[in-house]
């Protein structure tokens, strides 16, 4: 048996090895220097992305809890318009802005006679005081005015219109909508305390509305769908979003909810949250400020459930899912790098301790035991943060099944009225991986070391982790003193 774990495991570890070094050109997920600090909107240059300007390219933000950082793909330098790209309209309402005062919108590609619509939020955490929106508008003025906004985006992965980066949705009409509130898309005030609009919940509604016309009133299925700060947003909106088309459509349409890295599981303890958890705290005291800041609106059925002051709870996905109508798929790395942070865990691969490595450990079985009773769900045991609208995210397997693989079969159970956890017969779409370590998905996406910013991969860091802890005369605790002694054994 325990011959047979090895050898597993070592198959498994050379797989790894072959599989990053053949991807370690292709993804970059380098995660910015060490000296990023969790609640400052600090943004820095996108590794991946290209400068945003004039001849249509969108840059993406590399910061805390943020954005897709492959959120789209850049337009070639002349100014040619693909049929592929998505146009910029504003809304209709002048009420519905960003936080300065500019017209919000959306970007659009039309699909005539398909009556399958995805509404995608972008991500890029928040502000919630004077400071920390003062500083996100000098640094990163996009998420707060559509001023700068180029006039087409083009969609990446689920957001493709290319049948190989996208075999299932390539052909939906497709609504982006950037993200220019800061308020995680609950916001509903036009002027605040501090000067600034937040009307996040608004927007949404307002998009929506405007979309009448282009016939999303005779659409069948609409995906609200996020990644990050708007998976978080699609958590929140998503039956409010349902109770407006019912409204417009006369119940034709069935909206459903596609979360993206947009689910962080909250303080263990509720009632007080535990500060000794400074970073946790911080988080928590930020969102707090945030909703009194914004006039967040939070689903109904959630406030219920908590005292005056206590709605904040909300935020966090497994407070909230339990209370939530519209079916709903969960795309979550188990080793999402902002839940880590915001837990005050900074993934730096080579000088990581045993401690940290146990402290990710319990982190990645708390977030899997809160996936445990989510239908629908496909959670990779990797580092990482966002997946849906990077341009190789038909490379990533839980238990052989990529992830456009599951939500097709998640739509299917949908259509057939069937919602067992299996799903349909060979056609599964709750995939959370059962391997023991962080990162021991043979598809994760390659490793940056965060000060070289060179690949790495995950036998590396084990192999390290050892020699660190030998140098110290430390003995690895847990899972990772099996690891390396089966490691060892194994030559
Ligand atoms: C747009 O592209 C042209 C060359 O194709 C370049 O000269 C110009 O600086 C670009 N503009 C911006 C704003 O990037
Ligand atoms: C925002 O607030 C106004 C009242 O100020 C209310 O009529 C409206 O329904 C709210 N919008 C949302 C989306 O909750
Ligand atoms: C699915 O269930 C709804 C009611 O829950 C029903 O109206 C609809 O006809 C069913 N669809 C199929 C394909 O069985």
């Amino acid at each position: 048996m325990m011959r047979m774990l090895k050898s597993l495991l070592i198959l498994m570890m050379v797989n790894e090895v072959l599989s990053q070094n053949k991807r370690a050109n292709k993804v970059n997920l380098k995660v910015p220097a060490r000296n990023r600090k969790l609640l400052q909107p600090k943004v820095e240059e996108d590794p991946v992305g290209v400068k945003e300007g004039l001849n249509g390219t969108v840059s993406s933000l590399a910061h805390p809890l943020v954005a897709p950082r492959v959120s789209t793909t850049s337009v070639p330098q002349h100014n040619i318009k693909y049929p592929e790209d998505m146009k910029l309209h504003f809304l209709k309402n002048t009420m519905a802005t960003c936080n300065d005062g500019t017209l919000a919108g959306y970007y659009l590609r039309e699909s005539k006679g398909n009556k399958r619509w995805i509404l995608f939020l972008e991500g890029g955490w928040c502000c919630y005081s004077k400071e920390t929106c003062d500083v996100r508008y000098k640094s990163a003025k996009r998420l707060m005015s559509s001023s700068e906004w180029p006039t087409t985006r083009r969609g990446a992965g689920i957001l493709s219109a290319r049948q190989d980066e996208n075999p299932h949705w390539w052909n939906l009409n497709v609504v982006f909508v950037p993200y220019c509130s800061s308020d995680l898309w609950s916001g509903n005030v036009s002027k605040s305390q501090n000067g600034y609009a937040f009307l996040g919940s608004v927007i949404i509604q307002e998009v929506i509305r405007d979309l009448v016309p282009k016939g999303i009133k005779q659409a069948k299925v609409v995906i609200l769908a996020g990644s990050s700060a708007g998976g978080a947003g699609v958590l929140m909106n998503i039956d409010s979003v349902a109770s407006l088309m019912e409204e417009l459509t006369a119940d034709t349409a069935q909206v459903r909810g596609l979360v993206d890295s947009g689910w962080f599981i909250g303080p263990k303890n509720t009632k007080q949250p535990d500060c000794s958890d400074a970073t946790m705290c911080a988080v928590t005291d930020a969102i707090k400020k945030g909703l009194k800041l914004w006039n967040g609106v939070l689903p109904e059925k959630c406030k219920e459930q908590y005292n005056r002051g206590d709605e904040w709870q909300c935020f966090y996905g497994p407070k909230l899912y339990k209370t939530m109508k519209s079916p709903i798929f969960l795309v979550q790395w188990l080793y999402d790098e902002e839940q880590l942070r915001m837990e005050n865990i900074q993934p730096e691969f080579r000088s990581m301790t045993a401690n940290q490595w146990n402290n990710i450990e319990n982190i990645g079985r708390e977030l899997k035991k809160s996936l445990r009773d989510v239908p629908a769900v496909f959670a990779p045991a990797c580092f990482s943060h966002t997946l849906i609208t990077k341009s190789n995210w038909l490379e990533f397997q839980v238990k052989g099944v990529s992830l456009p693989r599951a939500l097709h079969c998640w739509e299917k159970s949908l259509q057939d009225n069937r919602s067992s956890r299996t799903g349909i017969r060979g056609c599964p779409y709750h995939l959370i991986d059962n391997c023991q370590w962080p990162h021991c998905n043979p598809t994760c996406p390659a490793l940056h070391d965060h000060v070289s910013g060179q690949a790495m991969n995950i036998l590396q860091l084990v192999l390290q982790l050892g020699m660190e802890n030998q140098k110290k005369g430390l003995e690895p605790k847990g899972d990772l003193s099996q690891l390396m002694a089966m490691l060892r054994n194994g030559g």
